[in-house]
């Protein structure tokens, strides 16, 4: 069964101090680019060579962020470690501190590191400006914190990030925030549902675990029909596959602990939006300190070089295990977005054009028991809390999942890496014959 749905600019000599400057000249460069004075907005395929938005994707997450202006050009950026930033005049001090966005004067209020993930994330998501954070988890409570007072209301996917909703019934619940979980695959779901208080419609672009797909176009209208902002977490789609801004989205979420990220070694989170809302969420974050550090920065701006070949590799990857399991007598359902026949198939191929990403589920037949059976015999694909990594691995839905209709409680959530197709579905093959052979009638060979 189905359910499934500008370069160009001279190096200074070598041995010049850094200047956070010329970070900040940088970075202004693509904001008037961004707002469009210069260029098109972020499209998957531009003109050729072109780096700036508007060019091939590829090629702008290989590069995107880079300091071209800055005095020492390594081609790899520094990791500048440290926390505080000196001044021979106070007012050059004051005015680092007081400039949107603001230039590094102390770690708090965001470092070289960040700001150049933020750069490349704003780009590639086609935003503004952005804010890194220290994880996905600080992106989404940043962006509630900074958007929410008491007596607002938020309208929640039903089936989102699991620690999402328990952050907002909670977290914000304890600080007289309400929240709204409706089926957002319905957009006339959230007619009747929405208040004159309703700030923030979240959703996720596919979402975790149920890989449910919604119209964002539509939400968006609806959102901003009501007065509220539509926030999307793009953390399994990334912007190689989806970029909620051209949608309508006001603010993309990642946890850029994922598939950013990409290699199972740095925690992360990054808001792309409108300059207008990033520095309330800048303000915000620099209050609450939720601060990511020079070295995860600069992980996650080492995977996002990566992600547009990563992307396109495991969603090959992955439709090929979803077309698999789908065919087999002991898995009883697959979700993976746009698998042939699957019931969100157009909206796939409206949303997700350039492939489903990494995660699918899949739900064995003869319940968790068998799951169990199924995840102690595979050798490739460890039993793993996380996702979007290097290495494909398996982990169980939280358990609220499991009362959900169309579940049978024994939901398996994969995350697909970089082996081979043909290696992971031998694997999950091994995996479903243990299986079948401890199904089949005593006497009898599976
Ligand atoms: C869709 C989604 N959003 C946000 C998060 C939170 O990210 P982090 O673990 O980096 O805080 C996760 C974590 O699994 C996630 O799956």
């Amino acid at each position: 069964m189905i359910v499934g749905n500008g370069h160009g600019t001279e190096s200074p000599p070598a041995h010049e101090p850094y200047s956070p400057e010329a970070v900040h000249l940088d970075r202004e460069d693509r904001h008037r680019a961004s707002n469009g004075h210069e260029t098109t907005p972020a499209t998957a395929n531009g003109s050729p060579g072109d780096i700036r938005p508007g060019g091939d994707f590829r090629t702008r997450a290989a590069h995107a962020g880079e300091d071209t202006a800055a005095p020492v050009r390594p081609l790899t950026s520094p990791i500048y470690q440290g926390s505080v930033y000196a001044f021979d005049d106070p007012a050059a001090f004051a005015a680092a501190h007081e400039a949107n966005p603001p230039r590094p004067t102390y770690s708090r209020a965001g470092l070289p590191n960040t700001s150049q993930l933020e750069r490349a994330v704003a780009d590639l998501e086609g935003g503004e400006d952005a804010v890194a954070t220290a994880s996905g988890m600080a992106a989404i409570s940043t962006v509630f914190l900074a958007l929410l007072s008491a007596g607002d209301h938020v309208l929640v996917s039903a089936d989102c990030y699991s620690d999402t909703a328990t952050l907002l019934r909670e977290g914000l619940g304890r600080f007289g925030v309400e929240t709204s979980f409706v089926d957002t695959c319905d957009p006339e779901s959230m007619t009747g549902t929405m208040t004159p208080r309703t700030r923030v419609v979240w959703v996720e672009t596919i979402s975790n675990p149920a890989m449910k797909l919604c119209d964002l176009a539509a939400l968006a209208k609806r959102a901003h029909r009501g007065g509220a902002l539509l926030c999307v977490d793009n953390t399994f789609a990334t912007p190689a596959l989806c970029r909620p801004l051209e949608h309508g989205a006001d603010l993309v979420i990642h946890s850029a602990t994922k598939f950013l990220g990409g290699h199972h070694d740095l925690t992360a989170g990054v808001v792309v939006g409108r300059a207008e809302l990033t520095a309330r969420l800048r303000r915000c974050a620099y209050l609450f300190g939720p601060t990511l550090g020079a070295m995860d920065a600069w992980l996650a701006l080492r995977g996002i070089r990566t992600l547009a070949p990563r992307m396109a590799w495991i969603s090959e990857t992955a439709l090929a295990v979803a077309r698999f399991l789908d065919g087999h007598p002991h898995v009883t359902a697959v979700r993976y977005p746009g698998l042939p026949g699957g019931w969100q198939v157009d909206l796939a191929r409206d949303l997700l054009p350039d492939g489903g990403g990494g995660m699918l589920a899949f739900d064995v037949a003869g319940g968790r028991e068998a799951a169990d059976r199924l995840l102690r015999e595979v050798r490739l694909i460890p039993f793993a809390p996380s996702l979007g990594g290097t290495s494909t691995t398996a982990a169980y839905p939280p358990h609220e999942w499991g009362s959900l209709p169309g579940s049978n409680g024994a939901t398996i959530r994969l995350s697909i890496g970089l082996e081979a197709a043909r290696d992971l579905i031998a694997d999950l093959d091994r995996g479903l014959a243990a299986v079948a052979r401890a199904a089949a009638p005593a006497g009898v060979s599976a």
